[in-house]
C-alpha cells in the first residue's frame, strides 16, 4: 500500500476519487462476515463490498438472483461492525432498485440507515441515470457496474467476456460516461475486453475498479474466498488465488477428526 492510502483513516468517496486523481490503485475485495472483514480491514484494503456474491460464497446458491434486500442488510451490518478504516458498500440485490425510482430510492435509503453502508452499488447503464442522480443527491453515494452484470445472467445465458464486438463496446463506454456523469464515484467493469476498460477509465470522472477487466483500470477487486482458494471449482483466468485455503481447511478438518477418534484430542493441557 502506498504512503497516500495509509495517511488516510477513512476511505471515503473524495479518497477514492483522489486515488485516481493520483495513479494510486484501489484495492477491493468482498466480506459477508466480521472475522474476514477485520482482516481485510487490518491489511489496509481500501474499499470492503458486501457483495451479492454472497449466494455463490455464503449461501451456496448458483445465481446472485435470489438474494434478497434484508439478507445484505444483514451481512452489511455484522461486516460493520469490524470495519474501521476501508470504505463500506454494499451491493443492492436484484429487484431492490428496478421497479421504480421510488421504491428504490427507500431501498438504498434503508440499507445505507440499518446496516452503516457509507456507499450501494447497482448493476446498469442509462437505464439507472435518474436513480443515480436522485441519489448522490440525497447523499448516497453510488457505484456502478458495467460488463458483465451477474444479476443479468438469464438475460446473457452466459458468464463469458461482455463487450468483444463494437456495438456492445460503444454502448459500454457510453453507458460508463452516463453513469459517471450522473454521479457515481466509482465503476465495477466486469470481465471486459483490457483495452476497453482502459478506454473507460481515461474517459471518466469516476474511479474505474475490474475484476477480469485488464490492468488499465484504477484499481482491481476479486471476491475474497475466489482469491483465497476456497472455491476449488472455480477458475477463471482472471482469479488469482494468494493462498490454498480449501486445501489448508481439509487437512486441519482430517487431523482434528483422526485426533478425536485416536483419544488425542483433547490432551491433559487442553483439560480443565
Ligand atoms: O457481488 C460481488 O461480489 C461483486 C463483485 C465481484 C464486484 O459484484
Amino acid at each position: 500500500m502506498s504512503a497516500s492510502a495509509l495517511d488516510h483513516k477513512r476511505i471515503t468517496t473524495k479518497v477514492i476519487l483522489q486515488m485516481k486523481k493520483d495513479g494510486e490503485k484501489i484495492a477491493m475485495l468482498t466480506a459477508y462476515d466480521a472475522m474476514t472483514a477485520k482482516l481485510l480491514d487490518e491489511a489496509g484494503v481500501d474499499i470492503i463490498l458486501v457483495g451479492d456474491s454472497v449466494a455463490n460464497v455464503f449461501q451456496g446458491l448458483e445465481s446472485t438472483v435470489p438474494v434478497t434486500l434484508d439478507e445484505i442488510i444483514y451481512h452489511t451490518k455484522v461486516v460493520r461492525r469490524s470495519v474501521k478504516r476501508a470504505m463500506l458498500v454494499a451491493d443492492m440485490p436484484f429487484m431492490s432498485y428496478q421497479v421504480n425510482t421510488e421504491e428504490a430510492v427507500r431501498n438504498c435509503g434503508r440499507v445505507l440507515k440499518e446496516s452503516g453502508a457509507e456507499a450501494v452499488k447497482m448493476e446498469g447503464g442509462r437505464r439507472i441515470k435518474d436513480l443515480i442522480i436522485q441519489l448522490t443527491e440525497i447523499g448516497i453515494p453510488v457505484m456502478g457496474h458495467l460488463g458483465l452484470t451477474p444479476q443479468s445472467i438469464y438475460k446473457f445465458g452466459t458468464y463469458e467476456v461482455r463487450a468483444t464486438e463494437k456495438g456492445e463496446a460503444k454502448e459500454l463506454i457510453e453507458d460508463a460516461k452516463i453513469l459517471s456523469g450522473a454521479g457515481v464515484f466509482a465503476l465495477v467493469l466486469e470481465k471486459i475486453p483490457a483495452a476497453l476498460a482502459e478506454k473507460v477509465t481515461t474517459s471518466i470522472h469516476a474511479a474505474t475498479i475490474g475484476i477480469g477487466a485488464g490492468a488499465g483500470c484504477d484499481g482491481q477487486v476479486l471476491v475474497t474466498n475466489d482469491m483465497l482458494g476456497m472455491n476449488e471449482q472455480f477458475h477463471p483466468r482472471f482469479v488469482r488465488t494468494y493462498a490454498k485455503l480449501a486445501e489448508t481447511m481439509r487437512d486441519g478438518f482430517k487431523e482434528y477428526i483422526k485426533d478425536v477418534k485416536e483419544k488425542k484430542f483433547p490432551s491433559a493441557d487442553e483439560s480443565y
